[in-house]
């Protein structure tokens, strides 16, 4: 049988995605140490680039679950010394039970996947940041209900982020603002299979107008590290300050993924203000990844 995958969100079907969502409350609310249905089980950890949030959750989901996780960096495998993505991905999924990967290209993650024997988790791809928005989304759900029909405003960068929020707006039906820089608009095809869902703003402020949740991310992601200044030039009018947030319904809420440079995409007052949920957010990787785990790996 083929293994089942978590490449994107749109692998899951709108009512999947719910009941996932729910799981994760449900988890997080009952914290029942004796519930270990990946127990004896394994999670290979590859990652090409940092991570804080992506490792601790998923290690510590695995244990929390009876199962282990093994972390490994570019520098611990020979995949990082060009052995093929082929040969990697039939080898080590014929030891363990599942496999999250962190790369630079998206199609090292769709590659690995075609090959591997076990589940394929998605952690972050140039392209896509799927189990970020397992949380997001968990953590509207908690403060404010389902967002069927809700407003939810990207401001910054078309990027990983920005793409996986136009895939959370088709499955789970929102509205989508997004107002980014004419050179890093998102890419159009995505946009486009948002349909009348998605729409384009030069100005921030239009974009935030009558919003439900704003959120935004890094201008320069991992990788883009030499373009920091010419993106500090390029975003500095689509910065989250508190006009923005003024201009949204009171009761918007603001998310980012972090980790978040305080003083460049969002300003202090925003961030650490009181309409923030950065940190339950962030505590939720753990609980929706674990809904996730469950999902793909208990048989
Ligand atoms: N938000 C997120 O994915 O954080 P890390 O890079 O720390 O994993
Ligand atoms: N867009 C950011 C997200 C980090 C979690 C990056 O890719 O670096």
């Amino acid at each position: 049988m083929n293994p089942r995958h978590f490449i994107s969100l749109l692998d899951l079907s709108s009512d999947e995605f719910r009941a996932l969502i729910n799981r994760a409350i449900e988890l997080k609310n009952k914290r029942d140490p004796n519930f270990q249905p990946l127990k004896g089980q394994v999670l290979a950890m590859i990652f090409e680039k940092s991570s804080t949030r992506t490792r601790i959750s998923f290690e510590t989901g695995m244990t929390h679950f009876g199962g282990s996780a093994i972390f490994l960096s570019p520098r611990d495998t020979q995949l990082g010394r060009g052995e093929p993505i082929k040969d990697s991905a039939k080898v080590i999924s014929s030891m363990v039970d599942g496999i999250m990967l962190r790369t630079n290209n998206h199609e090292t993650v769709t590659d690995f996947a075609k090959h591997s024997s076990v589940p394929v988790i998605n952690g972050l791809t140039d392209i896509l940041h799927p189990c970020q928005l397992l949380a997001d989304m968990q953590t509207y759900f908690e403060h404010r209900g389902d967002i069927q029909g809700k407003t939810v405003t990207w401001i910054g960068d078309g990027n990983n982020m920005c793409h996986s929020y136009i895939n959370a707006a088709v499955r789970l039906d929102f509205k989508l603002n997004i107002a980014s820089p004419e050179a890093y608009l998102p890419n159009n095809e995505m946009v486009k299979s948002g349909g009348e869902r998605i729409q384009l703003f030069n100005q921030a402020l239009d974009a935030a107008k009558d919003s439900d949740l704003i959120v935004t991310d890094v201008w320069a992601s991992m990788g883009q590290e030499e373009e920091q200044k010419q993106r500090e030039i390029a975003f500095k009018n689509y910065q989250v300050n508190q006009s923005i947030i003024d201009t949204a319904h009171d009761d918007a809420l603001f998310m980012h993924c972090l980790p978040a440079h305080r003083g460049e995409e969002v300003t202090a007052e925003v961030i650490d203000g009181k309409q923030s949920v950065i940190y339950n957010e962030a505590e939720n990787r753990l609980h929706a990844q674990k809904a996730l785990l469950e999902l793909l790996m208990c048989t």
